[in-house]
């Protein structure tokens, strides 16, 4: 079989009486672009902060690679290389962008016991490379005129962007997408798609969850969806397209 980079096991969470995730078995796929689908209020963020740590599982478990990651700390998470961005963009409004992006980078490369032996000089180095880093990835994804603005200041696309930045910028082998697209406009849309097939052609696994289904159809591999906290369907776009149980999850939360 191909490699299981995120195998996940009877994972359950609850609100109250409502059933957020209730999936029994779902396994990604190292190096696969995958999108998770499903209307709205159907478990797909609360799948991802259960597998990224932002939220403990009621019961079940998540495996990255052979570690058992269940309820671990968000931070040693993404140190293990799985990072995510958020539904609602979660920058510092009250940073810059670059300091925003030196931020997050400083958080998870954080070879401090390196640094701590080479001392000042090296620290300079250090900040130096991460510097033109976030400049190399500001400039790719069009913000960085904006690099000493505060993050407040950005429109709600450009938040979206130094989100994604914030994530590169750990260079994840896992990218966690929360509906990267939301919000943002159509050519901003298509430039975040390609960057998104991109990061999957250089090898980094990406899972997105999008509503927006030209997108997903267009781009994913492969294909998850989640009604009411369960797994209904799993398959290449064209199988998902014409998958009875797809049509039915959606046509029956028609009062979007
Ligand atoms: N913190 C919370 N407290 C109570 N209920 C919650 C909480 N988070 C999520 N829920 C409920 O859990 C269910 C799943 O929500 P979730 O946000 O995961 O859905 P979603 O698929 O991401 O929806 P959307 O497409 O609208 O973003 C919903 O019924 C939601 O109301
Ligand atoms: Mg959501």
């Amino acid at each position: 079989m191909l490699n299981n980079l995120i195998s996940v096991k009877n994972l359950k969470k609850s609100f109250g009486g409502i059933k957020a995730v209730d999936v029994q078995e779902l396994s990604f796929i190292e190096g696969e672009l995958t999108s998770i689908i499903g209307p709205n209020g159907a478990g797909k963020t609360t799948f991802f902060d259960l597998i990224s740590g932002f939220q403990n599982a009621d019961s079940g478990d998540v495996f990255l690679k052979a570690n058992n990651i269940s309820n671990s700390q968000p931070y040693k998470i993404a140190r293990m290389g799985m990072v995510r961005t958020f539904q609602l963009t979660k920058v510092f409004d009250r940073m810059t962008v670059m300091e925003n992006l030196l931020f997050s980078g400083s958080n998870v490369n954080n070879d401090s016991f390196l640094r701590s032996i080479f001392k000042l000089n090296s620290q300079k180095v250090y900040e130096k490379s991460l510097k033109d880093k976030a400049n190399e990835i500001m400039n790719n994804l069009n913000i960085g005129h904006m690099a000493d603005s505060y993050a407040r200041e950005l429109s709600g696309g450009q938040k979206k962007l130094l989100e994604l930045a914030r994530a590169i910028i750990n260079d994840p082998e896992i990218l966690l997408l929360d509906e990267p697209l939301a919000g943002v406009n159509p050519k901003l849309a298509e430039d975040i798609l390609s960057l998104i097939k991109k990061l999957s052609e250089d090898g980094i696994t990406v899972i997105m969850v999008e509503h927006n289904i030209e997108a997903v159809m267009k781009i994913s591999e492969r294909i998850v969806v989640l009604a009411e906290g369960s797994l209904i369907a799993d398959g290449s776009p064209s199988e998902i397209r014409t998958n009875n149980n797809v049509i039915e999850a959606y046509l029956g939360k028609s009062d979007e």
